[in-house]
């Protein structure tokens, strides 16, 4: 045990005479005593000294779901955003994840793991863990040194076509963070953007699924302390208009999807309107920031819907071309302009990377739309099925 301390120790010795100490509280960067501006780079999350005092343990976080708004739709490597996204924390479509540690008996450099999705081995899920492991051993060198049990369950319907990538990600990030952290001090500031640095590197999304409403992902300039490497929250109050608003997603279509996500963000090199849609992406965020300050619902309506056309137009224009759309979206669409038209009330809708539909309003609504969700739209929806959520608060601890 302090033999193979020892050589983390030797290993990170000249790291950490280096070391940038971040105080996350008073938002100062101290560097051999003098305060520089703060900035948080990759190596701020590499800089670790251990003292392994556990052989053992359990670990157990759940993380939510997120839909966005602006939308992430394009990437450069390692995982950094083509264009600054912004997302809505949801509540009750969560991952769950509990994980078991224990020492290594021989100590090599392989990862050691296990993975249970509702309390059953599934080994196709190995090579994603496996290649998320490799993207982050730099940042935890402790992976090498452990054996893991990663026993995962969703709140949300096994094969409802809701992408579970990004709560997965984020609740096993926690985990590995909570290990981390019995080995080594940390602020919470520091603890939960490392969370979501991490979660970045498995799925691009995830990192917005640690914090409560909203999270920026992506550097933009009008907000401070945004970063390509991590979500952030507002750095100002969310006005009243967007607190607890609802999200009730219409299962139109609950099989696999024809391409992935992964497939659809490289298609986005060389797509001949990326430049520009890149562009409008971080415009559109720039004016959501607005509408999240001012509270306008017909504004916060336009640029929803008009991202989540976007998203979808970007798709039929890559090549190869493709749709995720089903009729039946495009009948939900319809019918929610037609109900928004006659009956006044700021409903909207936006899509993620498939075909079903989340209806977006705000609580005060909440009568209104349960009834129009119940006679009119879950007739498009696959076997009638649609999943209530809203807003929430973020990722915890169990
Ligand atoms: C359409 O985060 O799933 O939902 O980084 O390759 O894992 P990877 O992609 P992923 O992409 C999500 C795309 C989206 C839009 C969004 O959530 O911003």
């Amino acid at each position: 045990m302090w033999k193979r301390c020892g050589i983390f120790q030797h290993f990170y010795c000249g790291i950490i005479l280096k070391c940038v100490l971040i105080d996350f509280a008073s938002k100062k960067c101290i560097f051999a005593n003098e305060k520089v501006k703060f900035m948080i780079s990759e190596r701020d999350f590499i800089c670790k000294k251990y003292s392994f005092s556990q052989e053992k343990g359990t670990v157990t976080w759940e993380a939510p779901s997120n839909i966005a708004l602006i939308k992430y739709w394009g990437k450069k490597q390692n995982q950094i955003p083509a264009n600054s996204s912004v997302s809505f924390t949801l509540s009750e479509c969560k991952t769950l994840t509990k994980v078991a540690f224990s020492e290594k008996k021989i100590n090599d450099k392989h990862f050691s793991f296990e993975f249970l999705f509702e309390g059953k081995s599934k080994p196709d899920f190995y090579p994603k863990i496996e290649q998320f492991f490799e993207r982050i051993e730099k940042y935890l060198p402790f992976l090498t040194a452990f054996h893991f049990v990663i026993d995962s369950k969703n709140t949300f319907p096994h094969s409802s076509g809701i992408a579970s990538s990004a709560s997965a990600m984020a609740a096993l990030s926690l985990c590995l963070m909570d290990i981390e952290r019995k080995f080594t001090t940390m602020s919470d500031g520091y603890f939960y953007k490392k969370a979501s640095f991490l979660a970045r590197l498995g799925s691009g999304s995830a990192c917005r699924s640690v914090k409560g409403n909203p999270i920026v992902w992506g550097k933009h300039p009008e907000i401070s302390e945004s970063s390509d490497l991590f979500g952030v929250e507002l750095d100002f109050e969310l006005h009243e208009n967007f607190k607890n608003y609802q999200d009730t997603i219409l299962l139109v279509d609950v099989g696999q999807k024809q391409v992935s996500s992964s497939v659809g963000h490289n298609l986005m090199h060389n797509h001949p309107f990326s430049e520009k849609r890149f562009e409008q992406a971080n415009q559109n965020l720039s004016e959501i920031l607005e509408v999240f300050k001012s509270g306008d619902y017909d504004k916060f309506i336009s640029i929803v819907e008009s991202e989540a056309l976007t998203l979808h137009s970007m798709m039929m224009t890559s090549h190869p071309y493709f749709i995720l759309m089903k009729p039946n979206t495009l009948h939900i669409i319809n019918q929610i302009w037609e109900f928004r038209n006659i009956t006044k009330i700021p409903v909207c809708f936006t899509l993620d990377a498939g075909a079903n539909v989340h209806v977006l309003y705000p609580e005060k609504y909440k009568n209104e739309i349960s009834d129009f969700i119940k006679n009119r739209l879950s007739a498009f929806c696959q076997n009638g099925k649609f999943i209530t959520d809203k807003t929430g608060v973020g990722a915890k601890s169990l």
